[in-house]
């Protein structure tokens, strides 16, 4: 996805200039690292016999920052607007963490919770739905292709774009309506919705990123209430889809009485 032009001034320059920096660092990390038990790990040969270069690990290491950090806080940013936009949701959203919060009698939340959390995690699919942050990614074509009266060469380029079915009001009736309840029972057809892509480069952290978002809700919920200064902030893609100012919010934490 990297623009092939680097101007000076730009924030594009300045981000090619951090990488840089932090690519220095990794580097340091990476020769402390091949030295130790977990060198062993990076050191592992592929089936055709060859190490990770520091370049591939330098890459996949930024990736995991880049892909890890950005995605889930904009999706948690996104799902704060549709909570304080649709009040009957956040009811539904408290009644559920409180259920689990009163079950824990003070223990930590573990991963069955999570489990538990059905409606908060629609709720969160239903805001992936409306709102993807990651809207594209691509592919190679590895032979051939026949599509919609078009070929696709082999080599060729092409991007999916997750949009172009979320908002199909042939896959989802009444497509920008938010509507948890889509999820419930089987969901979606298959390759209908992608808000973590699909097939083998489908997202690694996908997993993470739902019990991140979960317990992360579950605490924010439980403890606070928040207003949107601007409801009607819009969207920009910084390369994610996020608010364009930041999404102000003005927060208040709850009384104790009300948590029990
Ligand atoms: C709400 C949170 C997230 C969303 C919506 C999201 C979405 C995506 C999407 C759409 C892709 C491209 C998949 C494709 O090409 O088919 C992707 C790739 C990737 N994601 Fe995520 N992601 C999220 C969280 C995370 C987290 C928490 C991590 C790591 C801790 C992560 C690591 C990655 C990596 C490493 C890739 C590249 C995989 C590859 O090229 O094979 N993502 N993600």
């Amino acid at each position: 996805m990297a623009l092939p032009l680097d101007f000076l001034g730009t924030t594009y320059h300045k981000a090619r200039l951090a990488r840089k920096r932090l690519l220095h660092k990794l580097d340091i990390i990476i020769c402390q690292k091949r030295k130790d038990l977990l060198s062993i790990l990076i050191s592992t040969p592929d089936d055709q016999g060859h190490l990770v270069t520091n370049e591939e690990i330098k890459d996949n290491v930024l990736t995991f920052l880049f892909g890890g950090y950005d995605t889930t806080s904009s999706t948690i940013a996104v799902v704060l607007k549709y909570l304080f936009l649709n009040p009957h949701c956040l009811q539904k959203v408290i009644k559920e963490q409180k259920k689990i919060a009163i079950e824990k009698v003070g223990d930590l939340l573990c991963w069955d919770d999570t489990r538990k959390m059905k409606y908060t995690w629609q709720v969160i699919q239903e805001t992936m739905h409306i709102q993807p942050i990651v809207t594209w990614a691509t592919r190679e074509a590895i032979k051939e292709n026949e599509y919609g009266g078009f070929t696709i060469p082999k080599g060729w380029k092409l991007a999916w774009s997750a949009p172009r079915s979320h908002l199909s009001p042939q896959f989802f009736p009444n497509p920008e309506r938010f509507d948890p309840s889509r999820f419930e029972g089987i969901g979606p057809q298959p390759f209908t919705y992608l808000p973590f892509g699909s097939r083998p480069r489908m997202c690694p952290g996908s997993e993470f990123a739902r019990t991140e978002m979960l317990v992360f809700l579950h605490h924010l919920v439980l403890n606070y209430e928040w207003s949107m200064i601007d409801p009607h902030e819009q969207m920009t893609m910084n390369p994610f889809h996020t608010f364009q100012k930041g999404l102000k919010l003005r927060i208040h934490k709850k009384d104790y009485s009300q948590v029990q």
